[in-house]
């Protein structure tokens, strides 16, 4: 896994700011009031800083923004960043400014002075959420230094040791995205099925149980529509069961379910040539629910979570399954396949299923890039969000927001759910053109049983994103783990 940037808590210490390699940071609120890291770097600069406070450009700044003073006269570092922040600030803003810090110093060595402010650990989360690095197949070239390790960063503050215990959960958290990350990041020639579990079974060193449900129990259990989904593959499907038992003996846990396909052509119903490359992240459902996992574990979540992944490929070959073929699930239902492209749904429908039958779940979230036609809904700035149950669903989009991670609720209803009405099955696939995303979640919630709480995010737009975010670079973005954590915090750990 890519390493986390390490970070330290120091005490303040003014007099290592003029040596200090790489780049040193100050904050200075709108009104422009310096704090004493600001006085001395405004002294070393010989008084760069104040005329830059007394500039127009200052003058127009937002809270939030950073401006950078490149190679500082009196200072060692290659660019002395003036971080404008509120004198009140929240953790969201404390998180931006480090995800800001860290976009702009590009892994090199960073020291910020941030004094007796509150919210040095969400500053350090922000850093290290947005210090991330996939490099794994990047080789160096001649004269070129290989993929280093991120450099050291410091954080000068008046309760290191405060900051630091702070710290710790958020890690956890930090970690979490990043495993999502490089799961998602990771092409299907390397992340294949067996690739995959074996991932995940390496969390048992974590105190998760982890078992691996190979094709054969598969077919035991009657997970038809999962298994039709991966015959055209030779690589084997699997479902993966992890689970973390960190709460009150004997309590239903939350079940987080995914959709795990590892690459998707289509199948016989081919997808275009064109983008066909971005579907290694379509196991993103997989890998956030992998990755909400390891950040619970991590942190010693006081709650029962179990996460159910359906790890699978979907390949045009002799083999596959075709468009017409009627599949009988696990619940028993049967589907009519009338696009192989739409697979996700048959992927989540046997693992839902199973996670009741096996676990009787107080909740369950599933989450999976399921359509395209969520993107064309919401774009990438939030998930769809599609729940049975107000309550659950609530909790949900509130830990979202306090994350800062785009969610979004959609509606269903029993006219969506009429158009996928099949001649000579009991559903089919797919519903038409007209509102893909819903009728994917009307399929979904024929497998879910009255009354269990239930949320579907379709993660299709913002798993995975080409431009950097204010959290993530480029590529897969790790979203959700955040949230999740929070709502197995503040749902399922507090006593009720
Ligand atoms: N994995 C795709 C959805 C997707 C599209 C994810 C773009 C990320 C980016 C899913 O399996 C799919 O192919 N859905 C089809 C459904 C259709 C055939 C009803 C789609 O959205 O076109
Ligand atoms: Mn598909
Ligand atoms: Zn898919």
């Amino acid at each position: 896994m890519s390493s986390l940037t390490p970070i330290r808590f120091t005490p303040v210490d003014l007099d290592a700011m003029a040596s200090a390699e790489g780049r040193v940071a100050v904050v200075v609120p709108p009104e422009g009031k310096m704090d004493h890291g600001a006085r001395r770097a405004n002294r070393l600069t010989r008084g760069a800083l104040a005329r830059l406070i007394e500039s127009r450009e200052f003058a127009r700044a937002k809270s939030g923004q950073v401006i950078t003073l490149a190679w500082p006269g009196g200072m060692a570092a290659e660019a002395l960043d003036v971080v404008v922040l509120d004198s009140r600030f929240d953790a969201i803003a404390a998180r931006r400014a480090g995800a800001k810090l860290a976009a702009l110093a590009g892994g090199k060595p960073m020291l910020v002075l941030f004094g007796s402010r509150r919210r040095g650990a969400e500053l350090a989360l922000g850093i290290a959420l947005r210090a991330y690095r996939f490099d794994a197949h990047k080789t160096a070239k001649e004269g070129e230094d290989a993929p280093l390790d991120p450099a050291p960063v410091t954080i000068q503050i008046s309760d290191p040791e405060a900051a630091e215990a702070a710290l710790a959960p958020l890690l956890a958290v930090a970690e979490g995205v990043h495993m999502t990350r490089d799961l998602v990041n990771e092409p299907a020639n390397v992340l294949t099925t067996s690739e995959f579990a074996e991932r995940l079974r390496a969390m048992e060193d974590l105190g998760l149980r982890v078992e691996v449900l190979e094709e054969d129990r598969l077919a035991e259990l009657g997970m038809r529509n999962l298994l039709a989904v991966g015959q055209g593959s030779d690589s084997p499907t699997k479902v993966v069961v992890m689970e973390w038992q960190g709460g009150e003996q004997g309590r239903a846990p939350l079940a987080l379910v995914g959709k795990g396909v590892v690459f998707d052509t289509g199948g016989i119903s081919l997808k275009p040539g064109a983008g066909m490359e971005d579907m290694t992240m379509d196991m993103g459902g997989a890998g956030t629910v992998a990755g909400t996992m390891r950040a619970l574990a991590r942190r010693k979540a006081k709650a029962n979570v179990v996460g159910l992944v359906g790890i699978v490929e979907n390949m045009p070959s002799g083999n596959a399954v075709r468009p017409g073929d009627v599949v009988r699930s696990m619940k028993g239902d049967t589907v009519e396949i009338i696009n192989t492209d739409a697979e996700g749904r048959l992927v989540l429908s046997d693992v839902l299923w199973y996670a009741q039958e096996r676990f009787n779940p107080e909740g369950i979230i599933d989450l999976a890039t399921l359509t395209g036609a969520i993107i064309i809904g919401l774009g990438h700035e939030n998930a769809g969000v599609f729940s049975n149950d107000d309550a659950l669903c609530d909790a949900f989009l509130a830990a979202a927001k306090a994350e800062g991670e785009g969610a979004w609720r959609m509606p269903l209803g029993k006219a969506y759910d009429d158009m996928l009405k099949s001649r000579v099955a009991d559903m089919k696939n797919v519903g038409g053109r007209a509102a893909g995303s819903i009728t994917a979640a009307q399929f979904l919630q024929r497998f879910v049983k009255e009354g269990t709480p239930w949320v579907h995010l379709d993660i299709a737009g913002v798993a995975m994103i080409k431009e950097g975010t204010d959290y993530a670079p480029k590529g897969a973005t790790g979203w959700g783990v955040a949230a999740l954590n929070r709502l197995v915090a503040d749902r399922f750990e507090n006593g009720d």
